[in-house]
């Protein structure tokens, strides 16, 4: 409501500024409204990523107001369930034919950015992939640009980490479709190069997934950790089990990538998660002025409500495509706001960010973090921190 206020007055002055000057109004194809289609799970399974893609979007309209570059931007959010890759194409071309949406955004799963990737580069529409984090996404297409992270980037500084602080044997155990892949192997390629050794990798299925059977293998192999990767959303699961199967008790260490404690859920799983190390590119707990506010803000929007990497990637995607839009001073061409996005420099919640402008991912600090009680409750708590990683690709 206060949006829409503040923006049909910003029209009138910017009106009147324009016949004061002498100037021509814009042309009705540059004061049409940009119409973002997004798309993201907003219930099943992976319901949460969609809530907090949502939020993210909604604050950052809030804060920066919703005209750019003489465009009001629009939002019109499509569910997907999370799950079938068809559904997304399906909404994906809807929104463009029907819709008229001239950037497509969200994708909470690396199938899902998969299936919308064709249907971006017939229509030259840019896809901005806030959430699926498979190295290869970017290459699906010329219109794909990524403001999450990717598995690999997060995953080499862990295994180089692991190397470096005595732990010599580790079992790998991911979720077995693209993210999980790529986890399993840049960790074994990373921590094998680094002197470790990798005593069995094992993959759950990404569909209702029991992981009891892979605990019960890691239990019988001791190794010295655990490598997980899973997608956010089932961390909760792995950390309960893996406690009351007693891999803890048994001395075997749990490591694994941000996803596994999403601060989504870090409330939920509380002091299950302490002392567990992982990697990632976005803590609740980061110490920067940025996040500090961003958490107040998000939080206070959001009551109950803490902010994940999922919203960093949401948040930081908006942001993308105010930018973009600016520089391209109001033109939505796919083409044109592509180049304007690549080789973009910003300072993110989460560190400062560049989009890579050869392979349109993000460039970004990866943080190693144990989970630790502050103020209350337990969070990631940033400890070390490699800068600047490019996605590293995997073979
Ligand atoms: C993905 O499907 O690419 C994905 C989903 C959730 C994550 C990471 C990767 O936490």
């Amino acid at each position: 409501m206060s949006i829409k206020i503040k923006q049909q007055r910003r029209h009138i002055i910017l009106a009147a500024a324009a016949l004061c000057a002498g100037f021509a109004l814009p042309s009705a194809h540059a004061a049409d409204p940009l119409r973002v289609g997004l798309i993201v799970p907003m219930s099943g399974p992976f319901a949460s990523t969609g809530r907090q893609v949502e939020a993210a979007v909604r604050l950052f309209m809030q804060q920066n107001g919703n005209t750019v570059a003489g465009r009001t931007v629009e939002i019109i959010l499509k569910d997907d369930g999370g799950l079938a890759p068809d559904v997304t194409k399906r909404l994906a071309q809807e929104l463009i034919s029907r819709d008229k949406v001239q950037v497509l955004a969200g994708f909470g799963l690396t199938p899902l950015a998969f299936a919308a990737a064709p249907v971006a580069t017939q229509a030259k529409v840019p896809m901005i992939v806030m959430n699926a984090a498979t190295s290869v996404i970017v290459q699906r297409s010329p219109y794909i640009v990524r403001t999450g992270f990717t598995l690999a980037q997060v995953t080499a500084p862990l295994a180089q980490w692991a190397a470096k602080n005595k732990i010599k044997t580790v079992m790998t155990l991911v979720s077995d479709y693209g993210p999980g892949i790529d986890a399993e192997k840049v960790f074994v390629k990373d921590f094998t190069a680094a002197g470790g050794k990798v005593v069995a990798s094992v993959r759950a299925p990404l569909r209702n997934p029991d992981y009891s059977p892979f605990l019960a293998r890691a239990k019988d192999a001791h190794p010295d950790a655990l490598f997980v990767f899973v997608p956010s959303g089932e961390g909760s699961a792995v950390l309960k089990q893996f406690t009351d199967r007693g891999l803890a008790g048994a001395g075997i260490r749990l490591i694994a990538t941000g996803d596994v404690l999403d601060d989504d859920l870090m409330p939920s799983i509380g002091n299950a998660a302490l002392g567990v190390i992982s990697s990632h590119h976005y803590s609740a707990a980061h110490p920067s002025a940025e996040n500090k506010a961003y958490v107040a803000a998000f939080t206070k929007a959001n009551p109950g409500m803490r902010p994940n990497f999922h919203s960093v990637g949401a948040y930081d995607g908006m942001h993308l495509l105010y930018a973009a839009l600016q520089k391209t001073k109001g033109n939505s061409d796919g083409p044109a706001l592509i180049e304007a996005m690549k080789g973009m420099s910003w300072t993110s919640v989460r560190g400062p960010v560049t989009i890579d402008p050869a392979s349109r991912d993000l460039v970004q600090n990866v943080y190693i973090r144990k989970a630790e009680q502050k103020d209350g409750a337990v969070y990631n708590v940033e400890f070390d921190q490699v800068d600047k990683v490019k996605d590293p690709g995997v073979d």
